[in-house]
């Protein structure tokens, strides 16, 4: 598909740029202090390399800057609708495209249309809103990764994989006809951005029809799925991206898309669906709550800059470019000696900073610790995905149920950060990586009572083991 040198360039240059801040370490210090030492406190003009999210952070094209010039904002009807809307018939196949202003109003609507109370959804994982959707429809998310995924350094190709014998066995036995959904993630953003082969698609697809149970894909990063699946599937090995996503779309009933990260813009996202009826009830929702059936939320510059995003996306230079800059990422973090989750992904990096901080039991947080370790002498923002995010906590805010691992996710934004940013990234790391235990635990001093990682604040442990780590 691709001729010429084994490393090309990205396929774009760049023609407007945004200054990035750089702080002095003391700034740096107040700063995180002032947050309650928690990065999503952190005002965006206080980091110098933000990394907490590849969500609504791209750039855009050229393209789509002319399109959303030719953005329709009539109420209803409008020209951007059909245009959007046509893409991503072309692209998916779905007879029913409905427009919603993000991913989880998208789950929302879809999940409070399809579930009944007392359902089970089953996924690969269950992304945190998205998880959060399934309960409040009154369904339960339940969660069956492949084995393989356990294995944070083996280099099996799709860790992302559902685990077909366990959804089988769910299937067929007594809670079998509490199955509401099965909705499988590509790719697996809660474990490790790691791909979902065709075969296990195919293999769920076979699954659900034949116990009569909707299949339907949270296809946030479709194309990035779809490049991976190039790359390591050899039955697909000479398939375009575009066409090998559009045969994952077909394999499912409908789909639930964030288009905040391959429809490379800021805002988006669609519900897409082939059943009639279902597609009346959510429209009806969707109507009540986001907007008319031809923008849901969205204005018409939106749609068209979604429009020529999603062509885009699945531009296999660019998708060879992107995967190889994370991998080229991944590889300098590996060699200034942290472990990442394996084989890397394309959105996102997952530092294992339980491996690289034992001094620091899990209730001293030791993702949290070294992510604002990262802020504090890099300006690097990210986000943590252990024991602060995941753990059981009693009401006194102390760790009960430690999280399996103890990450750190390096979110990498589409057509953003060059090379150069993300040597300095690793180079920050390294520093770390050569005196891990200067890196300090952190005691939790107040928390909401849901979504704790966003509000959570924390204060730094005195300098030095600690009880709970010498234990
Ligand atoms: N599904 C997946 C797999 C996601 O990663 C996200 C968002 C959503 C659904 C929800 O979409 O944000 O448009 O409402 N992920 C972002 C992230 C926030 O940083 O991983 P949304």
């Amino acid at each position: 598909m691709l001729t010429g040198p084994a490393k090309l360039p990205p396929p774009y240059r760049i023609k407007v740029v945004e200054p990035i801040p750089f702080l002095s370490a003391d700034e740096r210090r107040l700063a995180l202090a002032e947050a309650g030492h928690n990065p999503f406190n952190l005002r965006a003009d206080q980091i110098t390399i933000d990394l907490l999210s590849d969500s609504g952070t791209g750039a855009t094209s050229a393209a789509q800057e002319a399109a959303a010039a030719l953005g329709d904002e009539s109420y209803a009807g409008a020209r951007s609708w059909f245009r959007f809307r046509d893409e991503v018939r072309d692209l998916t196949g779905y007879p029913h495209i409905l427009p919603v202003h993000q991913g989880r109003a998208g789950e929302r609507i879809l999940f409070s249309s399809l579930l009944k109370p007392g359902q089970i959804c089953i996924s690969n994982t269950h992304f945190d809103t998205t998880h959060a959707n399934v309960k409040l429809a009154g369904a339960e998310p339940r969660d069956l990764p492949c084995p393989e995924a356990a294995d944070l350094d083996s280099d099996e190709p799709f860790k992302g994989n559902i685990d077909l014998a366990a959804l089988e066995r769910v299937l067929t036995g007594p809670e079998g006809h509490r199955v509401g959904l099965v909705l499988v993630t590509i790719t697996n953003n809660g474990l490790g951005a790691q791909p979902v082969s065709m075969a296990n698609l195919e293999a769920v697809r076979e699954l659900c029809q034949r116990h009569a149970v909707p299949f339907f894909l949270d296809a946030a990063r479709f194309a990035e799925n779809a490049w991976l699946v190039r790359e390591r599937e050899p039955a697909y090995s000479d398939w375009t991206p575009r066409q090998i996503a559009t045969r994952a779309f077909q394999l499912a009933d409908g789909c639930v898309v964030s288009l905040k990260k391959d429809g490379l813009t800021a805002i988006g996202g669609l519900i897409g669906l082939r059943d009639d009826e279902l597609h009346a009830t959510c429209e009806a929702n969707l109507i009540a709550t986001e907007g008319f059936s031809t923008y849901g939320g969205l204005a018409g510059h939106d749609l068209e800059r979604l429009a020529q995003g999603l062509k885009e996306v699945v531009d296999p230079a660019y998708l060879q470019s992107r995967a190889a800059s994370t991998a080229r990422l991944a590889q300098m973090i590996n060699d200034a000696g942290v472990d990442t989750i394996q084989p890397p992904g394309i959105h996102a990096l997952y530092l294992n900073a339980g491996r690289l901080l034992p001094h620091l039991a899990p209730h001293e947080f030791p993702g949290h610790s070294l992510g604002c370790q990262l802020y504090l002498d890099g300006g690097i923002r990210c986000a943590e995905l252990g024991s602060l995010y995941l753990g059981g906590m009693d009401d006194e805010h102390r760790l009960v149920t430690p999280a399996p691992f103890e990450l750190v996710r390096l979110a990498i934004p589409r057509r953003v950060y060059t090379d150069a940013h993300f040597e300095y990234v690793a180079s920050v790391l390294a520093d770390i990586a050569k005196e891990p235990e200067r890196v300090r635990g952190y005691r939790i001093v107040s928390s909401p009572p849901l979504l704790r990682h966003f509000k959570v604040r924390l204060e730094p442990l005195a300098a030095g083991p600690t009880a709970g780590a010498v234990a």
